[in-house]
């Protein structure tokens, strides 16, 4: 890999503590990251390179998945990180970084190559791309790539004005837009493992497929961020990206690059229509782990009344040969009654029927979190000569496969863009929300309240069962 410098917009914030600098460690320890290599952290706060390394140690102490301690290697990582106070729209602090970084390279023979990482408010975005070019931080010999988190606009056309901003400083080809489900190894994994098993390929179209189940449940609640969270909702926060990634992964015919074929040809929904087609939810008060909580409305920081949605499901249909005429429903929600990532594919009736004891419709499960397997239920015939069910599965043994992070930052850093978001499948993203985000600002949409610690609302569930489904 290149010899390069990391420079990390956001450096002190949640994400960078949680899961950027034990990505970075990880890589370090397993021998990924560059051989020339400097991280230079970028935050307002006042702290010294010395303080900023506490941190950072403590962050690995907390947050690696291989824990951490006064290793050599720790000791070596640490001496890898810098960090220098930042304000995102000054233009003097890009000056100072500058001769920061071109001292770093020129310590450590690295050729010019930077990655600049923006881990903060897009809000930033624009002037941050700005300021890189206008310091000259992304002129000189070596490569110079840009790489953003989410939430990439709030719609289509904000999506757009953003990313024409960054075009201004960075060529598209240089600008990888992050999405970290895309870095869940086993949503890596659907590629292959559809490619590569001819009998799978086989089955998964229209012709066996009765429905496509995908979803995202999660127990937390909005925490301490409804400054954001209230303003984008389930819909905006997971659905726009990672569920939308996770409809093309499963539905991709056959490599990356075809993905956003695969959204352009989602069937719009009008926003008459809305209401047929999609279920918006709030969490009320309930119960989780067996603790009281409360609901989203009295959560800090909520607006009084909001309306903001923290469950989303949705039902698509694909205008495609391979797929068309398949159901695809898709749900996220906060608050649920578990943590689970899971896509399910359940195939249409078994064309025998046994003398006694129904077969039930073959299933093939993809877990993605917090377990990682893969599960086919077959029926065989029992003892009794009734169906009797069956289930293949395998489990990937726990803490084999690295975090999302450590795939996103070493492709990010080696070039490889297969499993960042494409701006085309952005720009797909909300052109194909655009309708149901109005039906929700015009309040076509109900808001079904449903308790804390439950599966979401009822409505979610008559979504499928208008077709003959059920979640599974
Ligand atoms: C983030 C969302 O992108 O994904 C959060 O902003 C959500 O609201 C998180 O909790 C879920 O990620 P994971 O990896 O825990 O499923």
């Amino acid at each position: 890999m290149d010899s390069s410098v990391f420079v990390l917009f956001g450096a002190t914030g949640d994400l960078a503590h949680r899961k950027l600098f034990p990505a970075l460690y990880n890589l370090h320890l397993e021998g990924k990251l560059p051989c020339g290599f400097a991280i230079v952290g970028l935050g307002r706060k006042p702290f010294s390179e010395e303080q900023f390394r506490g941190r950072v140690k403590e962050a690995l102490a907390r947050f690696s998945r291989r824990g951490a301690d006064d290793s050599a290697a720790q000791a070596e990582f640490l001496r890898l990180v810098h960090y220098q106070i930042l304000e995102a729209d000054r233009a003097e602090d890009y000056k100072r970084l500058l001769d920061r970084v071109e001292g770093l390279e020129r310590q450590a023979g690295i050729p010019g190559n930077r990655l600049f990482y923006l881990s903060v408010s897009p809000d930033w975005f624009a002037s941050i791309a700005r300021l890189l070019k206008e310091s000259g931080l992304t002129g000189g010999p070596g490569w110079k790539r840009l790489a953003v988190e989410k939430p990439f606009g709030r719609d289509l056309a904000s999506a757009r004005e953003l990313n024409r901003s960054l075009l201004e400083a960075f060529p598209a080809e240089d600008i990888r837009y992050v999405d970290h489900y895309l870095g869940k190894p086993m949503v890596q994994n659907l590629q292959a493992f559809i490619s590569a098993n001819p009998v799978l390929k086989a089955v998964l179209n229209n012709r066996y497929v009765a429905n496509v189940q995908i979803t995202a449940s999660e127990t937390l609640g909005v925490g301490e961020r409804a400054g954001y969270y209230d303003r984008a909702g389930a819909v905006r926060d997971m659905f726009q990206n990672h569920m939308l990634q996770l409809l093309m992964m499963t539905a991709m015919h056959s490599d990356v690059y075809d993905k956003q074929r695969i959204l352009e040809s989602a069937i719009p929904i009008q926003a008459q229509d809305a209401a047929n087609f999609v279920v918006r939810g709030q969490y009320g008060p309930g119960e989780l782990e067996g603790r009281k909580v409360p609901g989203y409305l009295d959560e800090p920081g909520v607006a009084a009344g909001s309306r903001t949605d923290t469950f989303f499901a949705a039902r698509l249909e694909l205008d495609d040969p391979v797929w068309g005429g398949v159901p695809f429903f898709i749900r996220t929600g906060k608050r649920m009654s578990e943590k689970s990532t899971r896509i399910i594919v359940e195939f249409r009736d078994p064309l025998e029927k046994y003398s006694h004891g129904e077969p039930k419709r073959n299933y093939l499960a993809v877990r993605i979190q917090p377990e990682e397997s893969v599960e086919l239920q077959l029926n065989l015939t029992g003892a009794d000569g009734g169906a009797a069910e069956t289930r293949l599965r395998y489990s990937i043994p726990e803490g084999e496969l690295p975090e999302a992070y450590e795939r996103l930052l070493h492709d990010a850093l080696s070039g490889d863009a297969s499993f960042f978001a494409k701006w085309p499948e952005i720009e797909a993203s909300w052109r194909w929300l655009a309708p149901i985000l109005e039906a929700f600002e015009d309040d076509r949409v109900p808001l079904h309240v449903y308790a804390a610690g439950t599966d979401g609302p009822e409505a979610a569930n008559r979504l499928l069962e208008r077709y003959g489904f059920k979640w599974l």
